[in-house]
């Protein structure tokens, strides 16, 4: 297993462009499934999470080709209702093709994703909107088994604005009869996107983006040629680390608007923070300032720069306080950030932030995505040079993460381990 080997102190400057949302790709993929012939998709990174879900496409029959950022998925031959655990294990966001394969086959046969590193992860909510539409449900040896002979509209509510069920849901009431309102719908740029992708394949959506959305059923769909929104963590991840090496980078592409609470808490933090046509500049003088966070649905602070914000508050002048409130584990990679110094207590969902002078490297491991992205950042601002194991985690998310931070000043590379291959838990 690879490991990055990252030296701190080095200031970042310049400019990087920032690619296209995972979780908006992913979920436009699996809308792919709703239409026969060719969709071609935009600007999707070249991440191990997105050729995940191209595989998740191709045993289902579809025919998946690349050309740089353009994804090329033709359905006409997508018969097939099965999504394997080997798949799921390795990315449960696999869950997505649930809608789309109840509506296109009245049938879907999907492993149970179970939990990950950052909590149980339920998706009561995606079954019990399905199920008021018509859907039924059985499990069997780790299977969720679907049916559904029609699907007719319904009246939604989600207990939570959840982000995959909206989706879902979505999906499934394009092509039902009738008319479907979701209500307490999530409202991220991600779900605006996919809503705008069915849109143009024929569908008939209002509210997006709003906490009501309302789908006319219709079809048959076609297919649709679009191009993924800029990532906005990824965008916010670059920003933290521009910030926690007190330096001077210009996020092309990124969109301000889809940032602004995270923003006004970097400008809280001391970053001047400059958006223009081309993206987002961020500027850092001094050590950043305390301040406290709470994560929430979207247009909340993002759980997805929750651990990169507590890398760079880790070094701040004063205490801060986080406070988690979309998933229950995901403080645990807090114990990775003391390993390197930080001063941080966890108590349920807060996380009191003492902040260090200056942190020093240290062999760590990347739990996750975003605590992956977070152990690089630390190590960008700490003294000596830190080894970050259990690369794969970051390899999901972030396209060559590595070599865009070296084209900002960083002095980092991937290094092949000498130790037999651990398990990641
Ligand atoms: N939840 C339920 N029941 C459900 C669905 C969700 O209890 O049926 C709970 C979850 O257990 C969790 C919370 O609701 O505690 C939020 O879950 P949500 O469904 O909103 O999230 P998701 O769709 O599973 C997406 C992103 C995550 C991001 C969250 C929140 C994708 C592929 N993943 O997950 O991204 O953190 O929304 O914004 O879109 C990442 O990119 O690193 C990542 C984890």
């Amino acid at each position: 297993m690879d490991r990055l080997i990252v030296t701190g102190g080095r200031r970042l400057s310049g400019s990087v462009r920032i690619n296209g949302a995972k979780n908006s790709a992913l979920k436009l993929m699996a809308a792919a499934l709703l239409a026969e012939g060719e969709t071609r998709i935009e600007n999707v990174p070249r991440i191990m999470d997105c050729l995940t879900m191209a595989e998740v496409l191709e045993h289902l029959g579809a025919k998946v080709t690349w050309d740089d950022s353009t994804l090329a998925v033709d359905t006409t031959s997508a018969l097939g209702i099965e999504t394997p655990y080997e798949l799921v294990r390795r990315m449960r966001a696999s869950i997505i093709v649930l809608g789309p394969l109840l509506l296109r086959h009245g049938r879907a046969r999907v492993a149970m994703p179970g939990g990950c590193n950052i909590g149980s992860r339920q998706i009561d909510l995606h079954l019990r909107g399905l199920e008021s539409m018509g859907a039924e449900f059985s499990y069997e040896h780790g299977y969720l088994e679907a049916s559904a002979r029609s699907l007719s509209g319904a009246v939604i509510y989600l207990d939570y604005p959840s982000v995959g069920a909206t989706e879902n849901l979505l999906m499934a009431a394009v092509g039902a009869t009738g008319t479907t309102v979701i209500e307490n719908a999530a409202r991220e740029p991600e779900i605006q996107d996919l809503a705008a992708m069915l849109v143009e394949m024929g569908a008939k959506i209002d509210g997006a983006g709003t906490t009501t959305i309302e789908i006319e059923g219709g079809g048959p769909f076609g297919p649709a040629r679009r191009r993924v929104i800029a990532d906005r963590i990824e965008a916010g991840t670059f920003a933290i680390a521009a910030c926690a090496t007190r330096g001077d980078v210009l996020l092309r592409d990124a969109r301000a608007e889809h940032l602004d609470l995270f923003l006004a808490k970097l400008a809280d933090a001391g970053a001047e923070v400059h958006p223009s046509a081309e993206g987002v500049q961020i500027t850092m003088h001094s050590r950043p300032l305390a301040l406290d966070f709470v994560t929430l649905p979207y247009p909340g602070f993002p759980t997805d720069l929750q651990p990169q914000m507590l890398a760079l508050l880790a070094g701040a002048k004063g205490t801060s306080i986080a406070t988690e409130n979309v998933f229950e584990s995901r403080f645990m990679f807090v114990d990775e950030l003391n390993r390197m110094g930080a001063d941080i207590r966890t108590e349920g969902h807060h996380a009191v932030i003492r902040g260090v002078e200056r942190l020093s490297a240290a062999p760590v491991r990347a739990l996750d995505i975003r605590a992956g992205a977070a152990m690089v950042i630390a190590a960008l601002g700490a003294d000596g040079t830190t080894e970050i194991s259990d690369l794969h985690f970051l390899d999901r998310g972030y396209e060559d993460f590595e070599g865009r931070l070296a084209a900002l000043g960083a002095e980092v590379h991937r290094e092949p381990s000498m130790w037999p291959e651990a398990s990641s838990g």
